[in-house]
């Protein structure tokens, strides 16, 4: 029998790009939710669509991605990012396996190699606190889940750095952009494709690669180079990018300085090819 996907936050960047690919697996029953159908915080909810849904598999793209705002919301950024995840966990107990989405903000960036699985955390906002707090209920719970920390996200969907950043471009004649700080961006519909690729692993193996597992495109950029190469891509020529030390760009919630994640794991463990970012920018702005 076609095995039960749960969806959650399916209206996300990440859990759009998921929807995208599900006419690419039609072995699957796939069940994409997002706040409206099922409110992740809503325990009891929680627990009887897991359980009457049957579900096999739920793969958790809802979160509070706020990195700024969470600062002075912390609540409802626990309430999201820890205690739903909780809830999804004491629901899948023993019936469905989880594959979690968490973040480069688990660590503070004073890494000078790509961070390992194993590397130890220290979030330094609110949002990555709670995200590890969240891993943390995760593991509490259900100990057989599947983590995948992931930074940088942008898609065709949503709001993020990309789309941002060619608005910005085609409005203003200058734009002043970070440049100290240092990572690698992820295509969501990489990052999809990789989640799917390990729910097809599992299968094929009858095993689940429980653990915590690192997914980034590949290579490393910083901020402003990100925008030399989108304003590029999106052929936009009447903009300035100027690099700027993070010392004069002042937010809410302090970034990592360095984020670069070591994909060795799930490229061994699923045996999946991570494209590099500038392939997969390109690939996405050909999409808007
Ligand atoms: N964006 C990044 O740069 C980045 C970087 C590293 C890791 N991540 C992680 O990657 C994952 C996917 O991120 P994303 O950028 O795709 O996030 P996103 O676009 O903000 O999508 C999250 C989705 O979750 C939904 N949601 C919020 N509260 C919910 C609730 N109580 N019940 C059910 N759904 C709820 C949101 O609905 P509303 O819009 O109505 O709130 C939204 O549709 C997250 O775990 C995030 O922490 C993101």
């Amino acid at each position: 029998m076609a095995k039960n996907i749960l969806i959650t936050g399916a209206k996300g960047q990440l859990g759009s790009e998921l929807s995208e690919l599900f006419s690419q697996y039609p072995e699957f029953n796939f069940i994409p939710t997002d706040i409206a159908e099922l409110d992740l915080t809503n325990k009891e909810a929680v627990a009887s669509f897991v359980s009457e849904q049957k579900i096999d598999y739920i793969v958790n793209c809802a979160a509070y991605t706020a990195v700024d705002k969470a600062e002075d919301d912390i609540d409802l950024c626990y309430k999201i990012n820890r205690d739903a995840v909780r809830n999804l966990a004491e629901a899948a107990a023993g019936k469905a396996k989880i594959i979690h989405v968490s973040t480069d903000y688990v660590f503070d960036g004073t890494a000078v190699n790509p961070y390992q699985e194993t590397d130890a955390t220290n979030p330094q906002s609110v949002y990555g606190k709670s995200k590890l707090a969240g891993e943390e209920a995760l593991w509490t719970v259900c100990p057989e889940s599947l983590i995948i920390r992931t930074a940088w996200l942008y898609s065709i969907y949503g709001n993020n750095f990309v789309k941002t950043m060619i608005r910005l471009g085609k409005e203003r004649p200058d734009l002043n952009v970070v440049a100290d700080q240092k990572g690698t961006p992820t295509y969501a519909a990489d990052l999809a494709q990789a989640i799917l690729s390990v729910i097809v692993h599992a299968e094929k193996t009858n095993a689940f690669p429980a653990g915590i597992y690192h997914y980034s495109n590949e290579g490393i950029t910083s901020w402003f180079e990100f925008t030399e190469l989108i304003h590029q891509l999106a052929g936009i020529t009447t903009c300035n990018v100027h690099p700027i030390p993070t010392s004069q760009y002042p937010t809410k919630a302090t970034r990592p300085m360095y984020s670069v994640l070591d994909k060795t794991k799930i490229k061994q463990t699923v045996g999946i090819i991570v494209p590099q970012w500038e392939e997969s920018l390109k690939r996405c702005i050909e999409r808007m």
